[in-house]
């Protein structure tokens, strides 16, 4: 029984599904003792490797300040993101993860039957979002794995109020030059906001330029999302942050809740921001092993598209819900598209390779 009289689009709605833990596949499928020891989560994306030891030692420093409410408007961090991105101040916005900004904005921006358009299958808190505030989801469907630029200028109407463009995408792993991005923001009324979301932008190592310099400047209804989650290893402190129009920083800011970037996000956000250069290391260390992944699975046999993030992309179709499975049995827990694919997470050499020993396996 329903208590209260939640809002209907809320109530039909789907909750947003996290990638599953290692413990939650040993009890659904009771995976003997070696498999359970070697088992791995590579599910979410995550950053396999700790934060760097100076983020660390700043954050465990300033555990003993949370009795306190942090800095709501995040000035000093909002000051070295600008310093770093080379944009003024008043453009930059910091939320609750990056997931965090881009609900902001559709709470700022998406009235009860908007359409947002976005290429699908893509990252899966853009149908939440839309859920949320009742809007008309148009989910145009990737092209060879990538998104169909023609396909979304084309779906965009008098009634779309955002375009949200994962650039990589979750979870195929494409990613267009910010050259493409442009002909399609061209393309679009300029009172419809293009959201380029980079979570994994750290991670492309191809020249694919930067929407920050090359289309924030000339176009002001492109707003781009990134984040400390993946690359900085910072996913559980939840700090996003995006460069926008001013007027459109400002719009996103009144919805942010309050105090949603804690203080400890901050503090590890600047710390890491100073360790930049060890952190470059760490996301090395992963886009070679990206490739090597890559390299294994086609050597083997499978086709996998360009992987421009931390994560593969397996395009199985129907033998996703075959695969997929087998692969839990064994310990080895990625994630899947229900007859589409599976994506799987980059992890540490170790755990790339027992995901390819365990894959090889079952053929
Ligand atoms: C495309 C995309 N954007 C945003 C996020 C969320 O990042 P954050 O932890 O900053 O909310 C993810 C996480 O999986 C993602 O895949």
């Amino acid at each position: 029984m329903t208590v209260g009289r939640p809002r209907a689009s809320v109530a039909a709605m789907a909750s947003y599904r996290p990638g599953k833990s290692v413990a939650m596949a040993a009890d659904e499928h009771g995976l003997d003792s070696t498999d359970e020891a070697q088992a791995v989560k590579l599910s979410s994306n995550e950053n396999p490797y700790p934060p760097v030891a100076s983020v660390v030692k700043a954050v465990a420093a300033a555990v003993g300040e949370v009795n306190r409410y942090g800095d709501h408007g995040a000035a000093e961090l909002r000051h070295a993101l600008a310093g770093w991105l080379g944009v003024d101040v008043g453009r930059v916005v910091t939320g609750c993860g990056s997931v965090g900004l881009l609900q902001q904005l559709f709470l700022a921006y998406v009235d009860p039957g908007d359409e947002v358009v976005y290429p699908w299958p893509s990252f899966e808190a853009y149908p939440v979002d839309v859920a949320i505030t009742a809007a008309t989801e148009v989910a145009v469907p990737l092209a060879g794995h990538t998104a169909d630029l023609d396909a979304l200028a084309e779906a965009v109407t008098r009634r779309t109020k955002l375009v949200v463009l994962a650039n990589p995408n979750n979870p195929t792993g494409t990613a267009l030059h910010v050259d493409r991005i442009r002909s399609l923001v061209e393309r679009v009324p300029d009172d419809v906001l293009v959201v380029v979301d980079e979570a994994y932008r750290e991670f492309v190592t191809a020249d694919l330029g930067d929407p920050i310099a090359a289309l924030v400047p000339d176009h002001p209804n492109v707003v781009v999302l990134r984040t400390f989650s993946k690359a900085y290893g910072l996913a559980a402190l939840r700090t996003g942050y995006g460069v926008a129009d001013p007027s459109v920083a400002e719009q996103i800011d009144k919805v942010l809740i309050p105090f949603a970037v804690n203080h400890l996000a901050q503090v590890g956000s600047l710390a890491a921001i100073a360790a930049r250069d060890e952190v470059q290391v760490v996301i090395d260390r992963l886009t070679s092993e990206r490739d090597r992944v890559a390299v294994a699975l086609r050597d083997a046999g499978w086709e996998v598209p360009d992987a421009h993030a931390n994560f593969v992309w397996l395009p199985l179709g129907e033998r996703t819900d075959e695969v997929f499975p087998a692969l839990e049995r064994r310990g080895v827990v990625v994630r899947p598209f229900p007859g589409v694919g599976i994506r799987v997470t980059i992890g540490t050499p170790a755990e790339n390779d027992r995901f390819l020993e365990v894959l090889a396996d079952l053929d």
